[in-house]
């Protein structure tokens, strides 16, 4: 089994699937593992449940065997946190050869509160028709000097992480030893003040590769005055 550090940069999107269910043994340690994510935010509280397909709306031309829906308190930055604790898992299902994405658009077939928390992703899991991993050279993907004010290889991580459209919304600045983090939302109309939900996971995923790298020496913090960046929202910063 590779490990998560590793599965960074051979990780990909699966969305073809085979039909058969995923058997007890795995989805018990795809659901020890999630009940053991690092949060970013530990706050804010989240949950979730392993769910079968026929509780999800999905218009998509693919059948997925599983889900994961994600729930969370509704407090700042909690899409986030939600991209920075579930990005964990999306490396170790596919370090167990599995496949699986992100399903922003995905919608519950069914009304779900749990304890003051909101429904928020949703995961699918399963066998994948094909490969579940490539090389480094099949990610498309902005260059460092694109995502950062100067070009830093610790960063690499950062670029690779997956982005709702690929977006790639992460823009980081440098002072000292601490990184300043930023959503950068692409096109005009969006609200660099306050980042999209989707945006926001995107980043948390980032800020996911970079703590799964750097697991000892990773520290987040959230400045109250933050240098400002034009078009970006502040998000937190970090050492790593
Ligand atoms: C927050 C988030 C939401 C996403 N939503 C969808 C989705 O609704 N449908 C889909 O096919 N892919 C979705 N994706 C997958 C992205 O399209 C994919 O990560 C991106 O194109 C990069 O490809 P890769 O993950 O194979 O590197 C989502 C990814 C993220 C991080």
């Amino acid at each position: 089994m590779m490990m998560l550090s590793e599965m960074i940069h051979c990780r990909k999107t699966t969305r073809q699937f085979e039909k058969t269910a995923l058997d007890s043994a795995d989805l018990t340690k795809i659901e020890t593992f999630a009940r053991a994510l690092t949060p970013l935010l530990a706050h804010i509280k989240t949950d979730f449940q392993i769910i079968d397909s026929s509780l999800v709306k999905n218009m998509l031309p693919w059948k997925t065997p599983h889900y994961i829906a994600i729930f969370s308190e509704e407090k700042e930055n909690f899409g986030v946190n939600v991209g920075f604790m579930f990005q964990q898992l999306d490396l170790y299902v596919q370090s167990l050869g599995l496949g699986c994405y992100w399903f922003g658009l995905g919608k519950l077939a069914y009304r779900q509160d749990i304890e003051n928390m909101k429904f928020v992703v949703l995961m699918g899991v399963g066998h994948p028709k094909n490969s579940a991993i490539r090389s480094t050279s099949g990610f498309r993907r902005k260059r460092l000097e694109e995502i950062s004010d100067q070009r830093d290889e610790r960063l690499e991580p950062a670029r690779l992480a997956p982005s709702g459209k690929n977006a790639q919304p992460w823009f980081f600045t440098h002072e000292d030893d601490v990184i300043h983090c930023y959503c950068k939302p692409k096109g005009m109309f969006s609200q660099a003040a306050s980042p999209s939900q989707i945006n926001q996971i995107d980043i948390g995923c980032a800020l996911a590769h970079l703590y799964v790298t750097n697991p000892n020496t990773f520290r987040f913090h959230i400045f109250p005055n933050p240098p400002s960046k034009d078009g970006c929202a502040y998000i937190g910063s970090f050492q790593i």
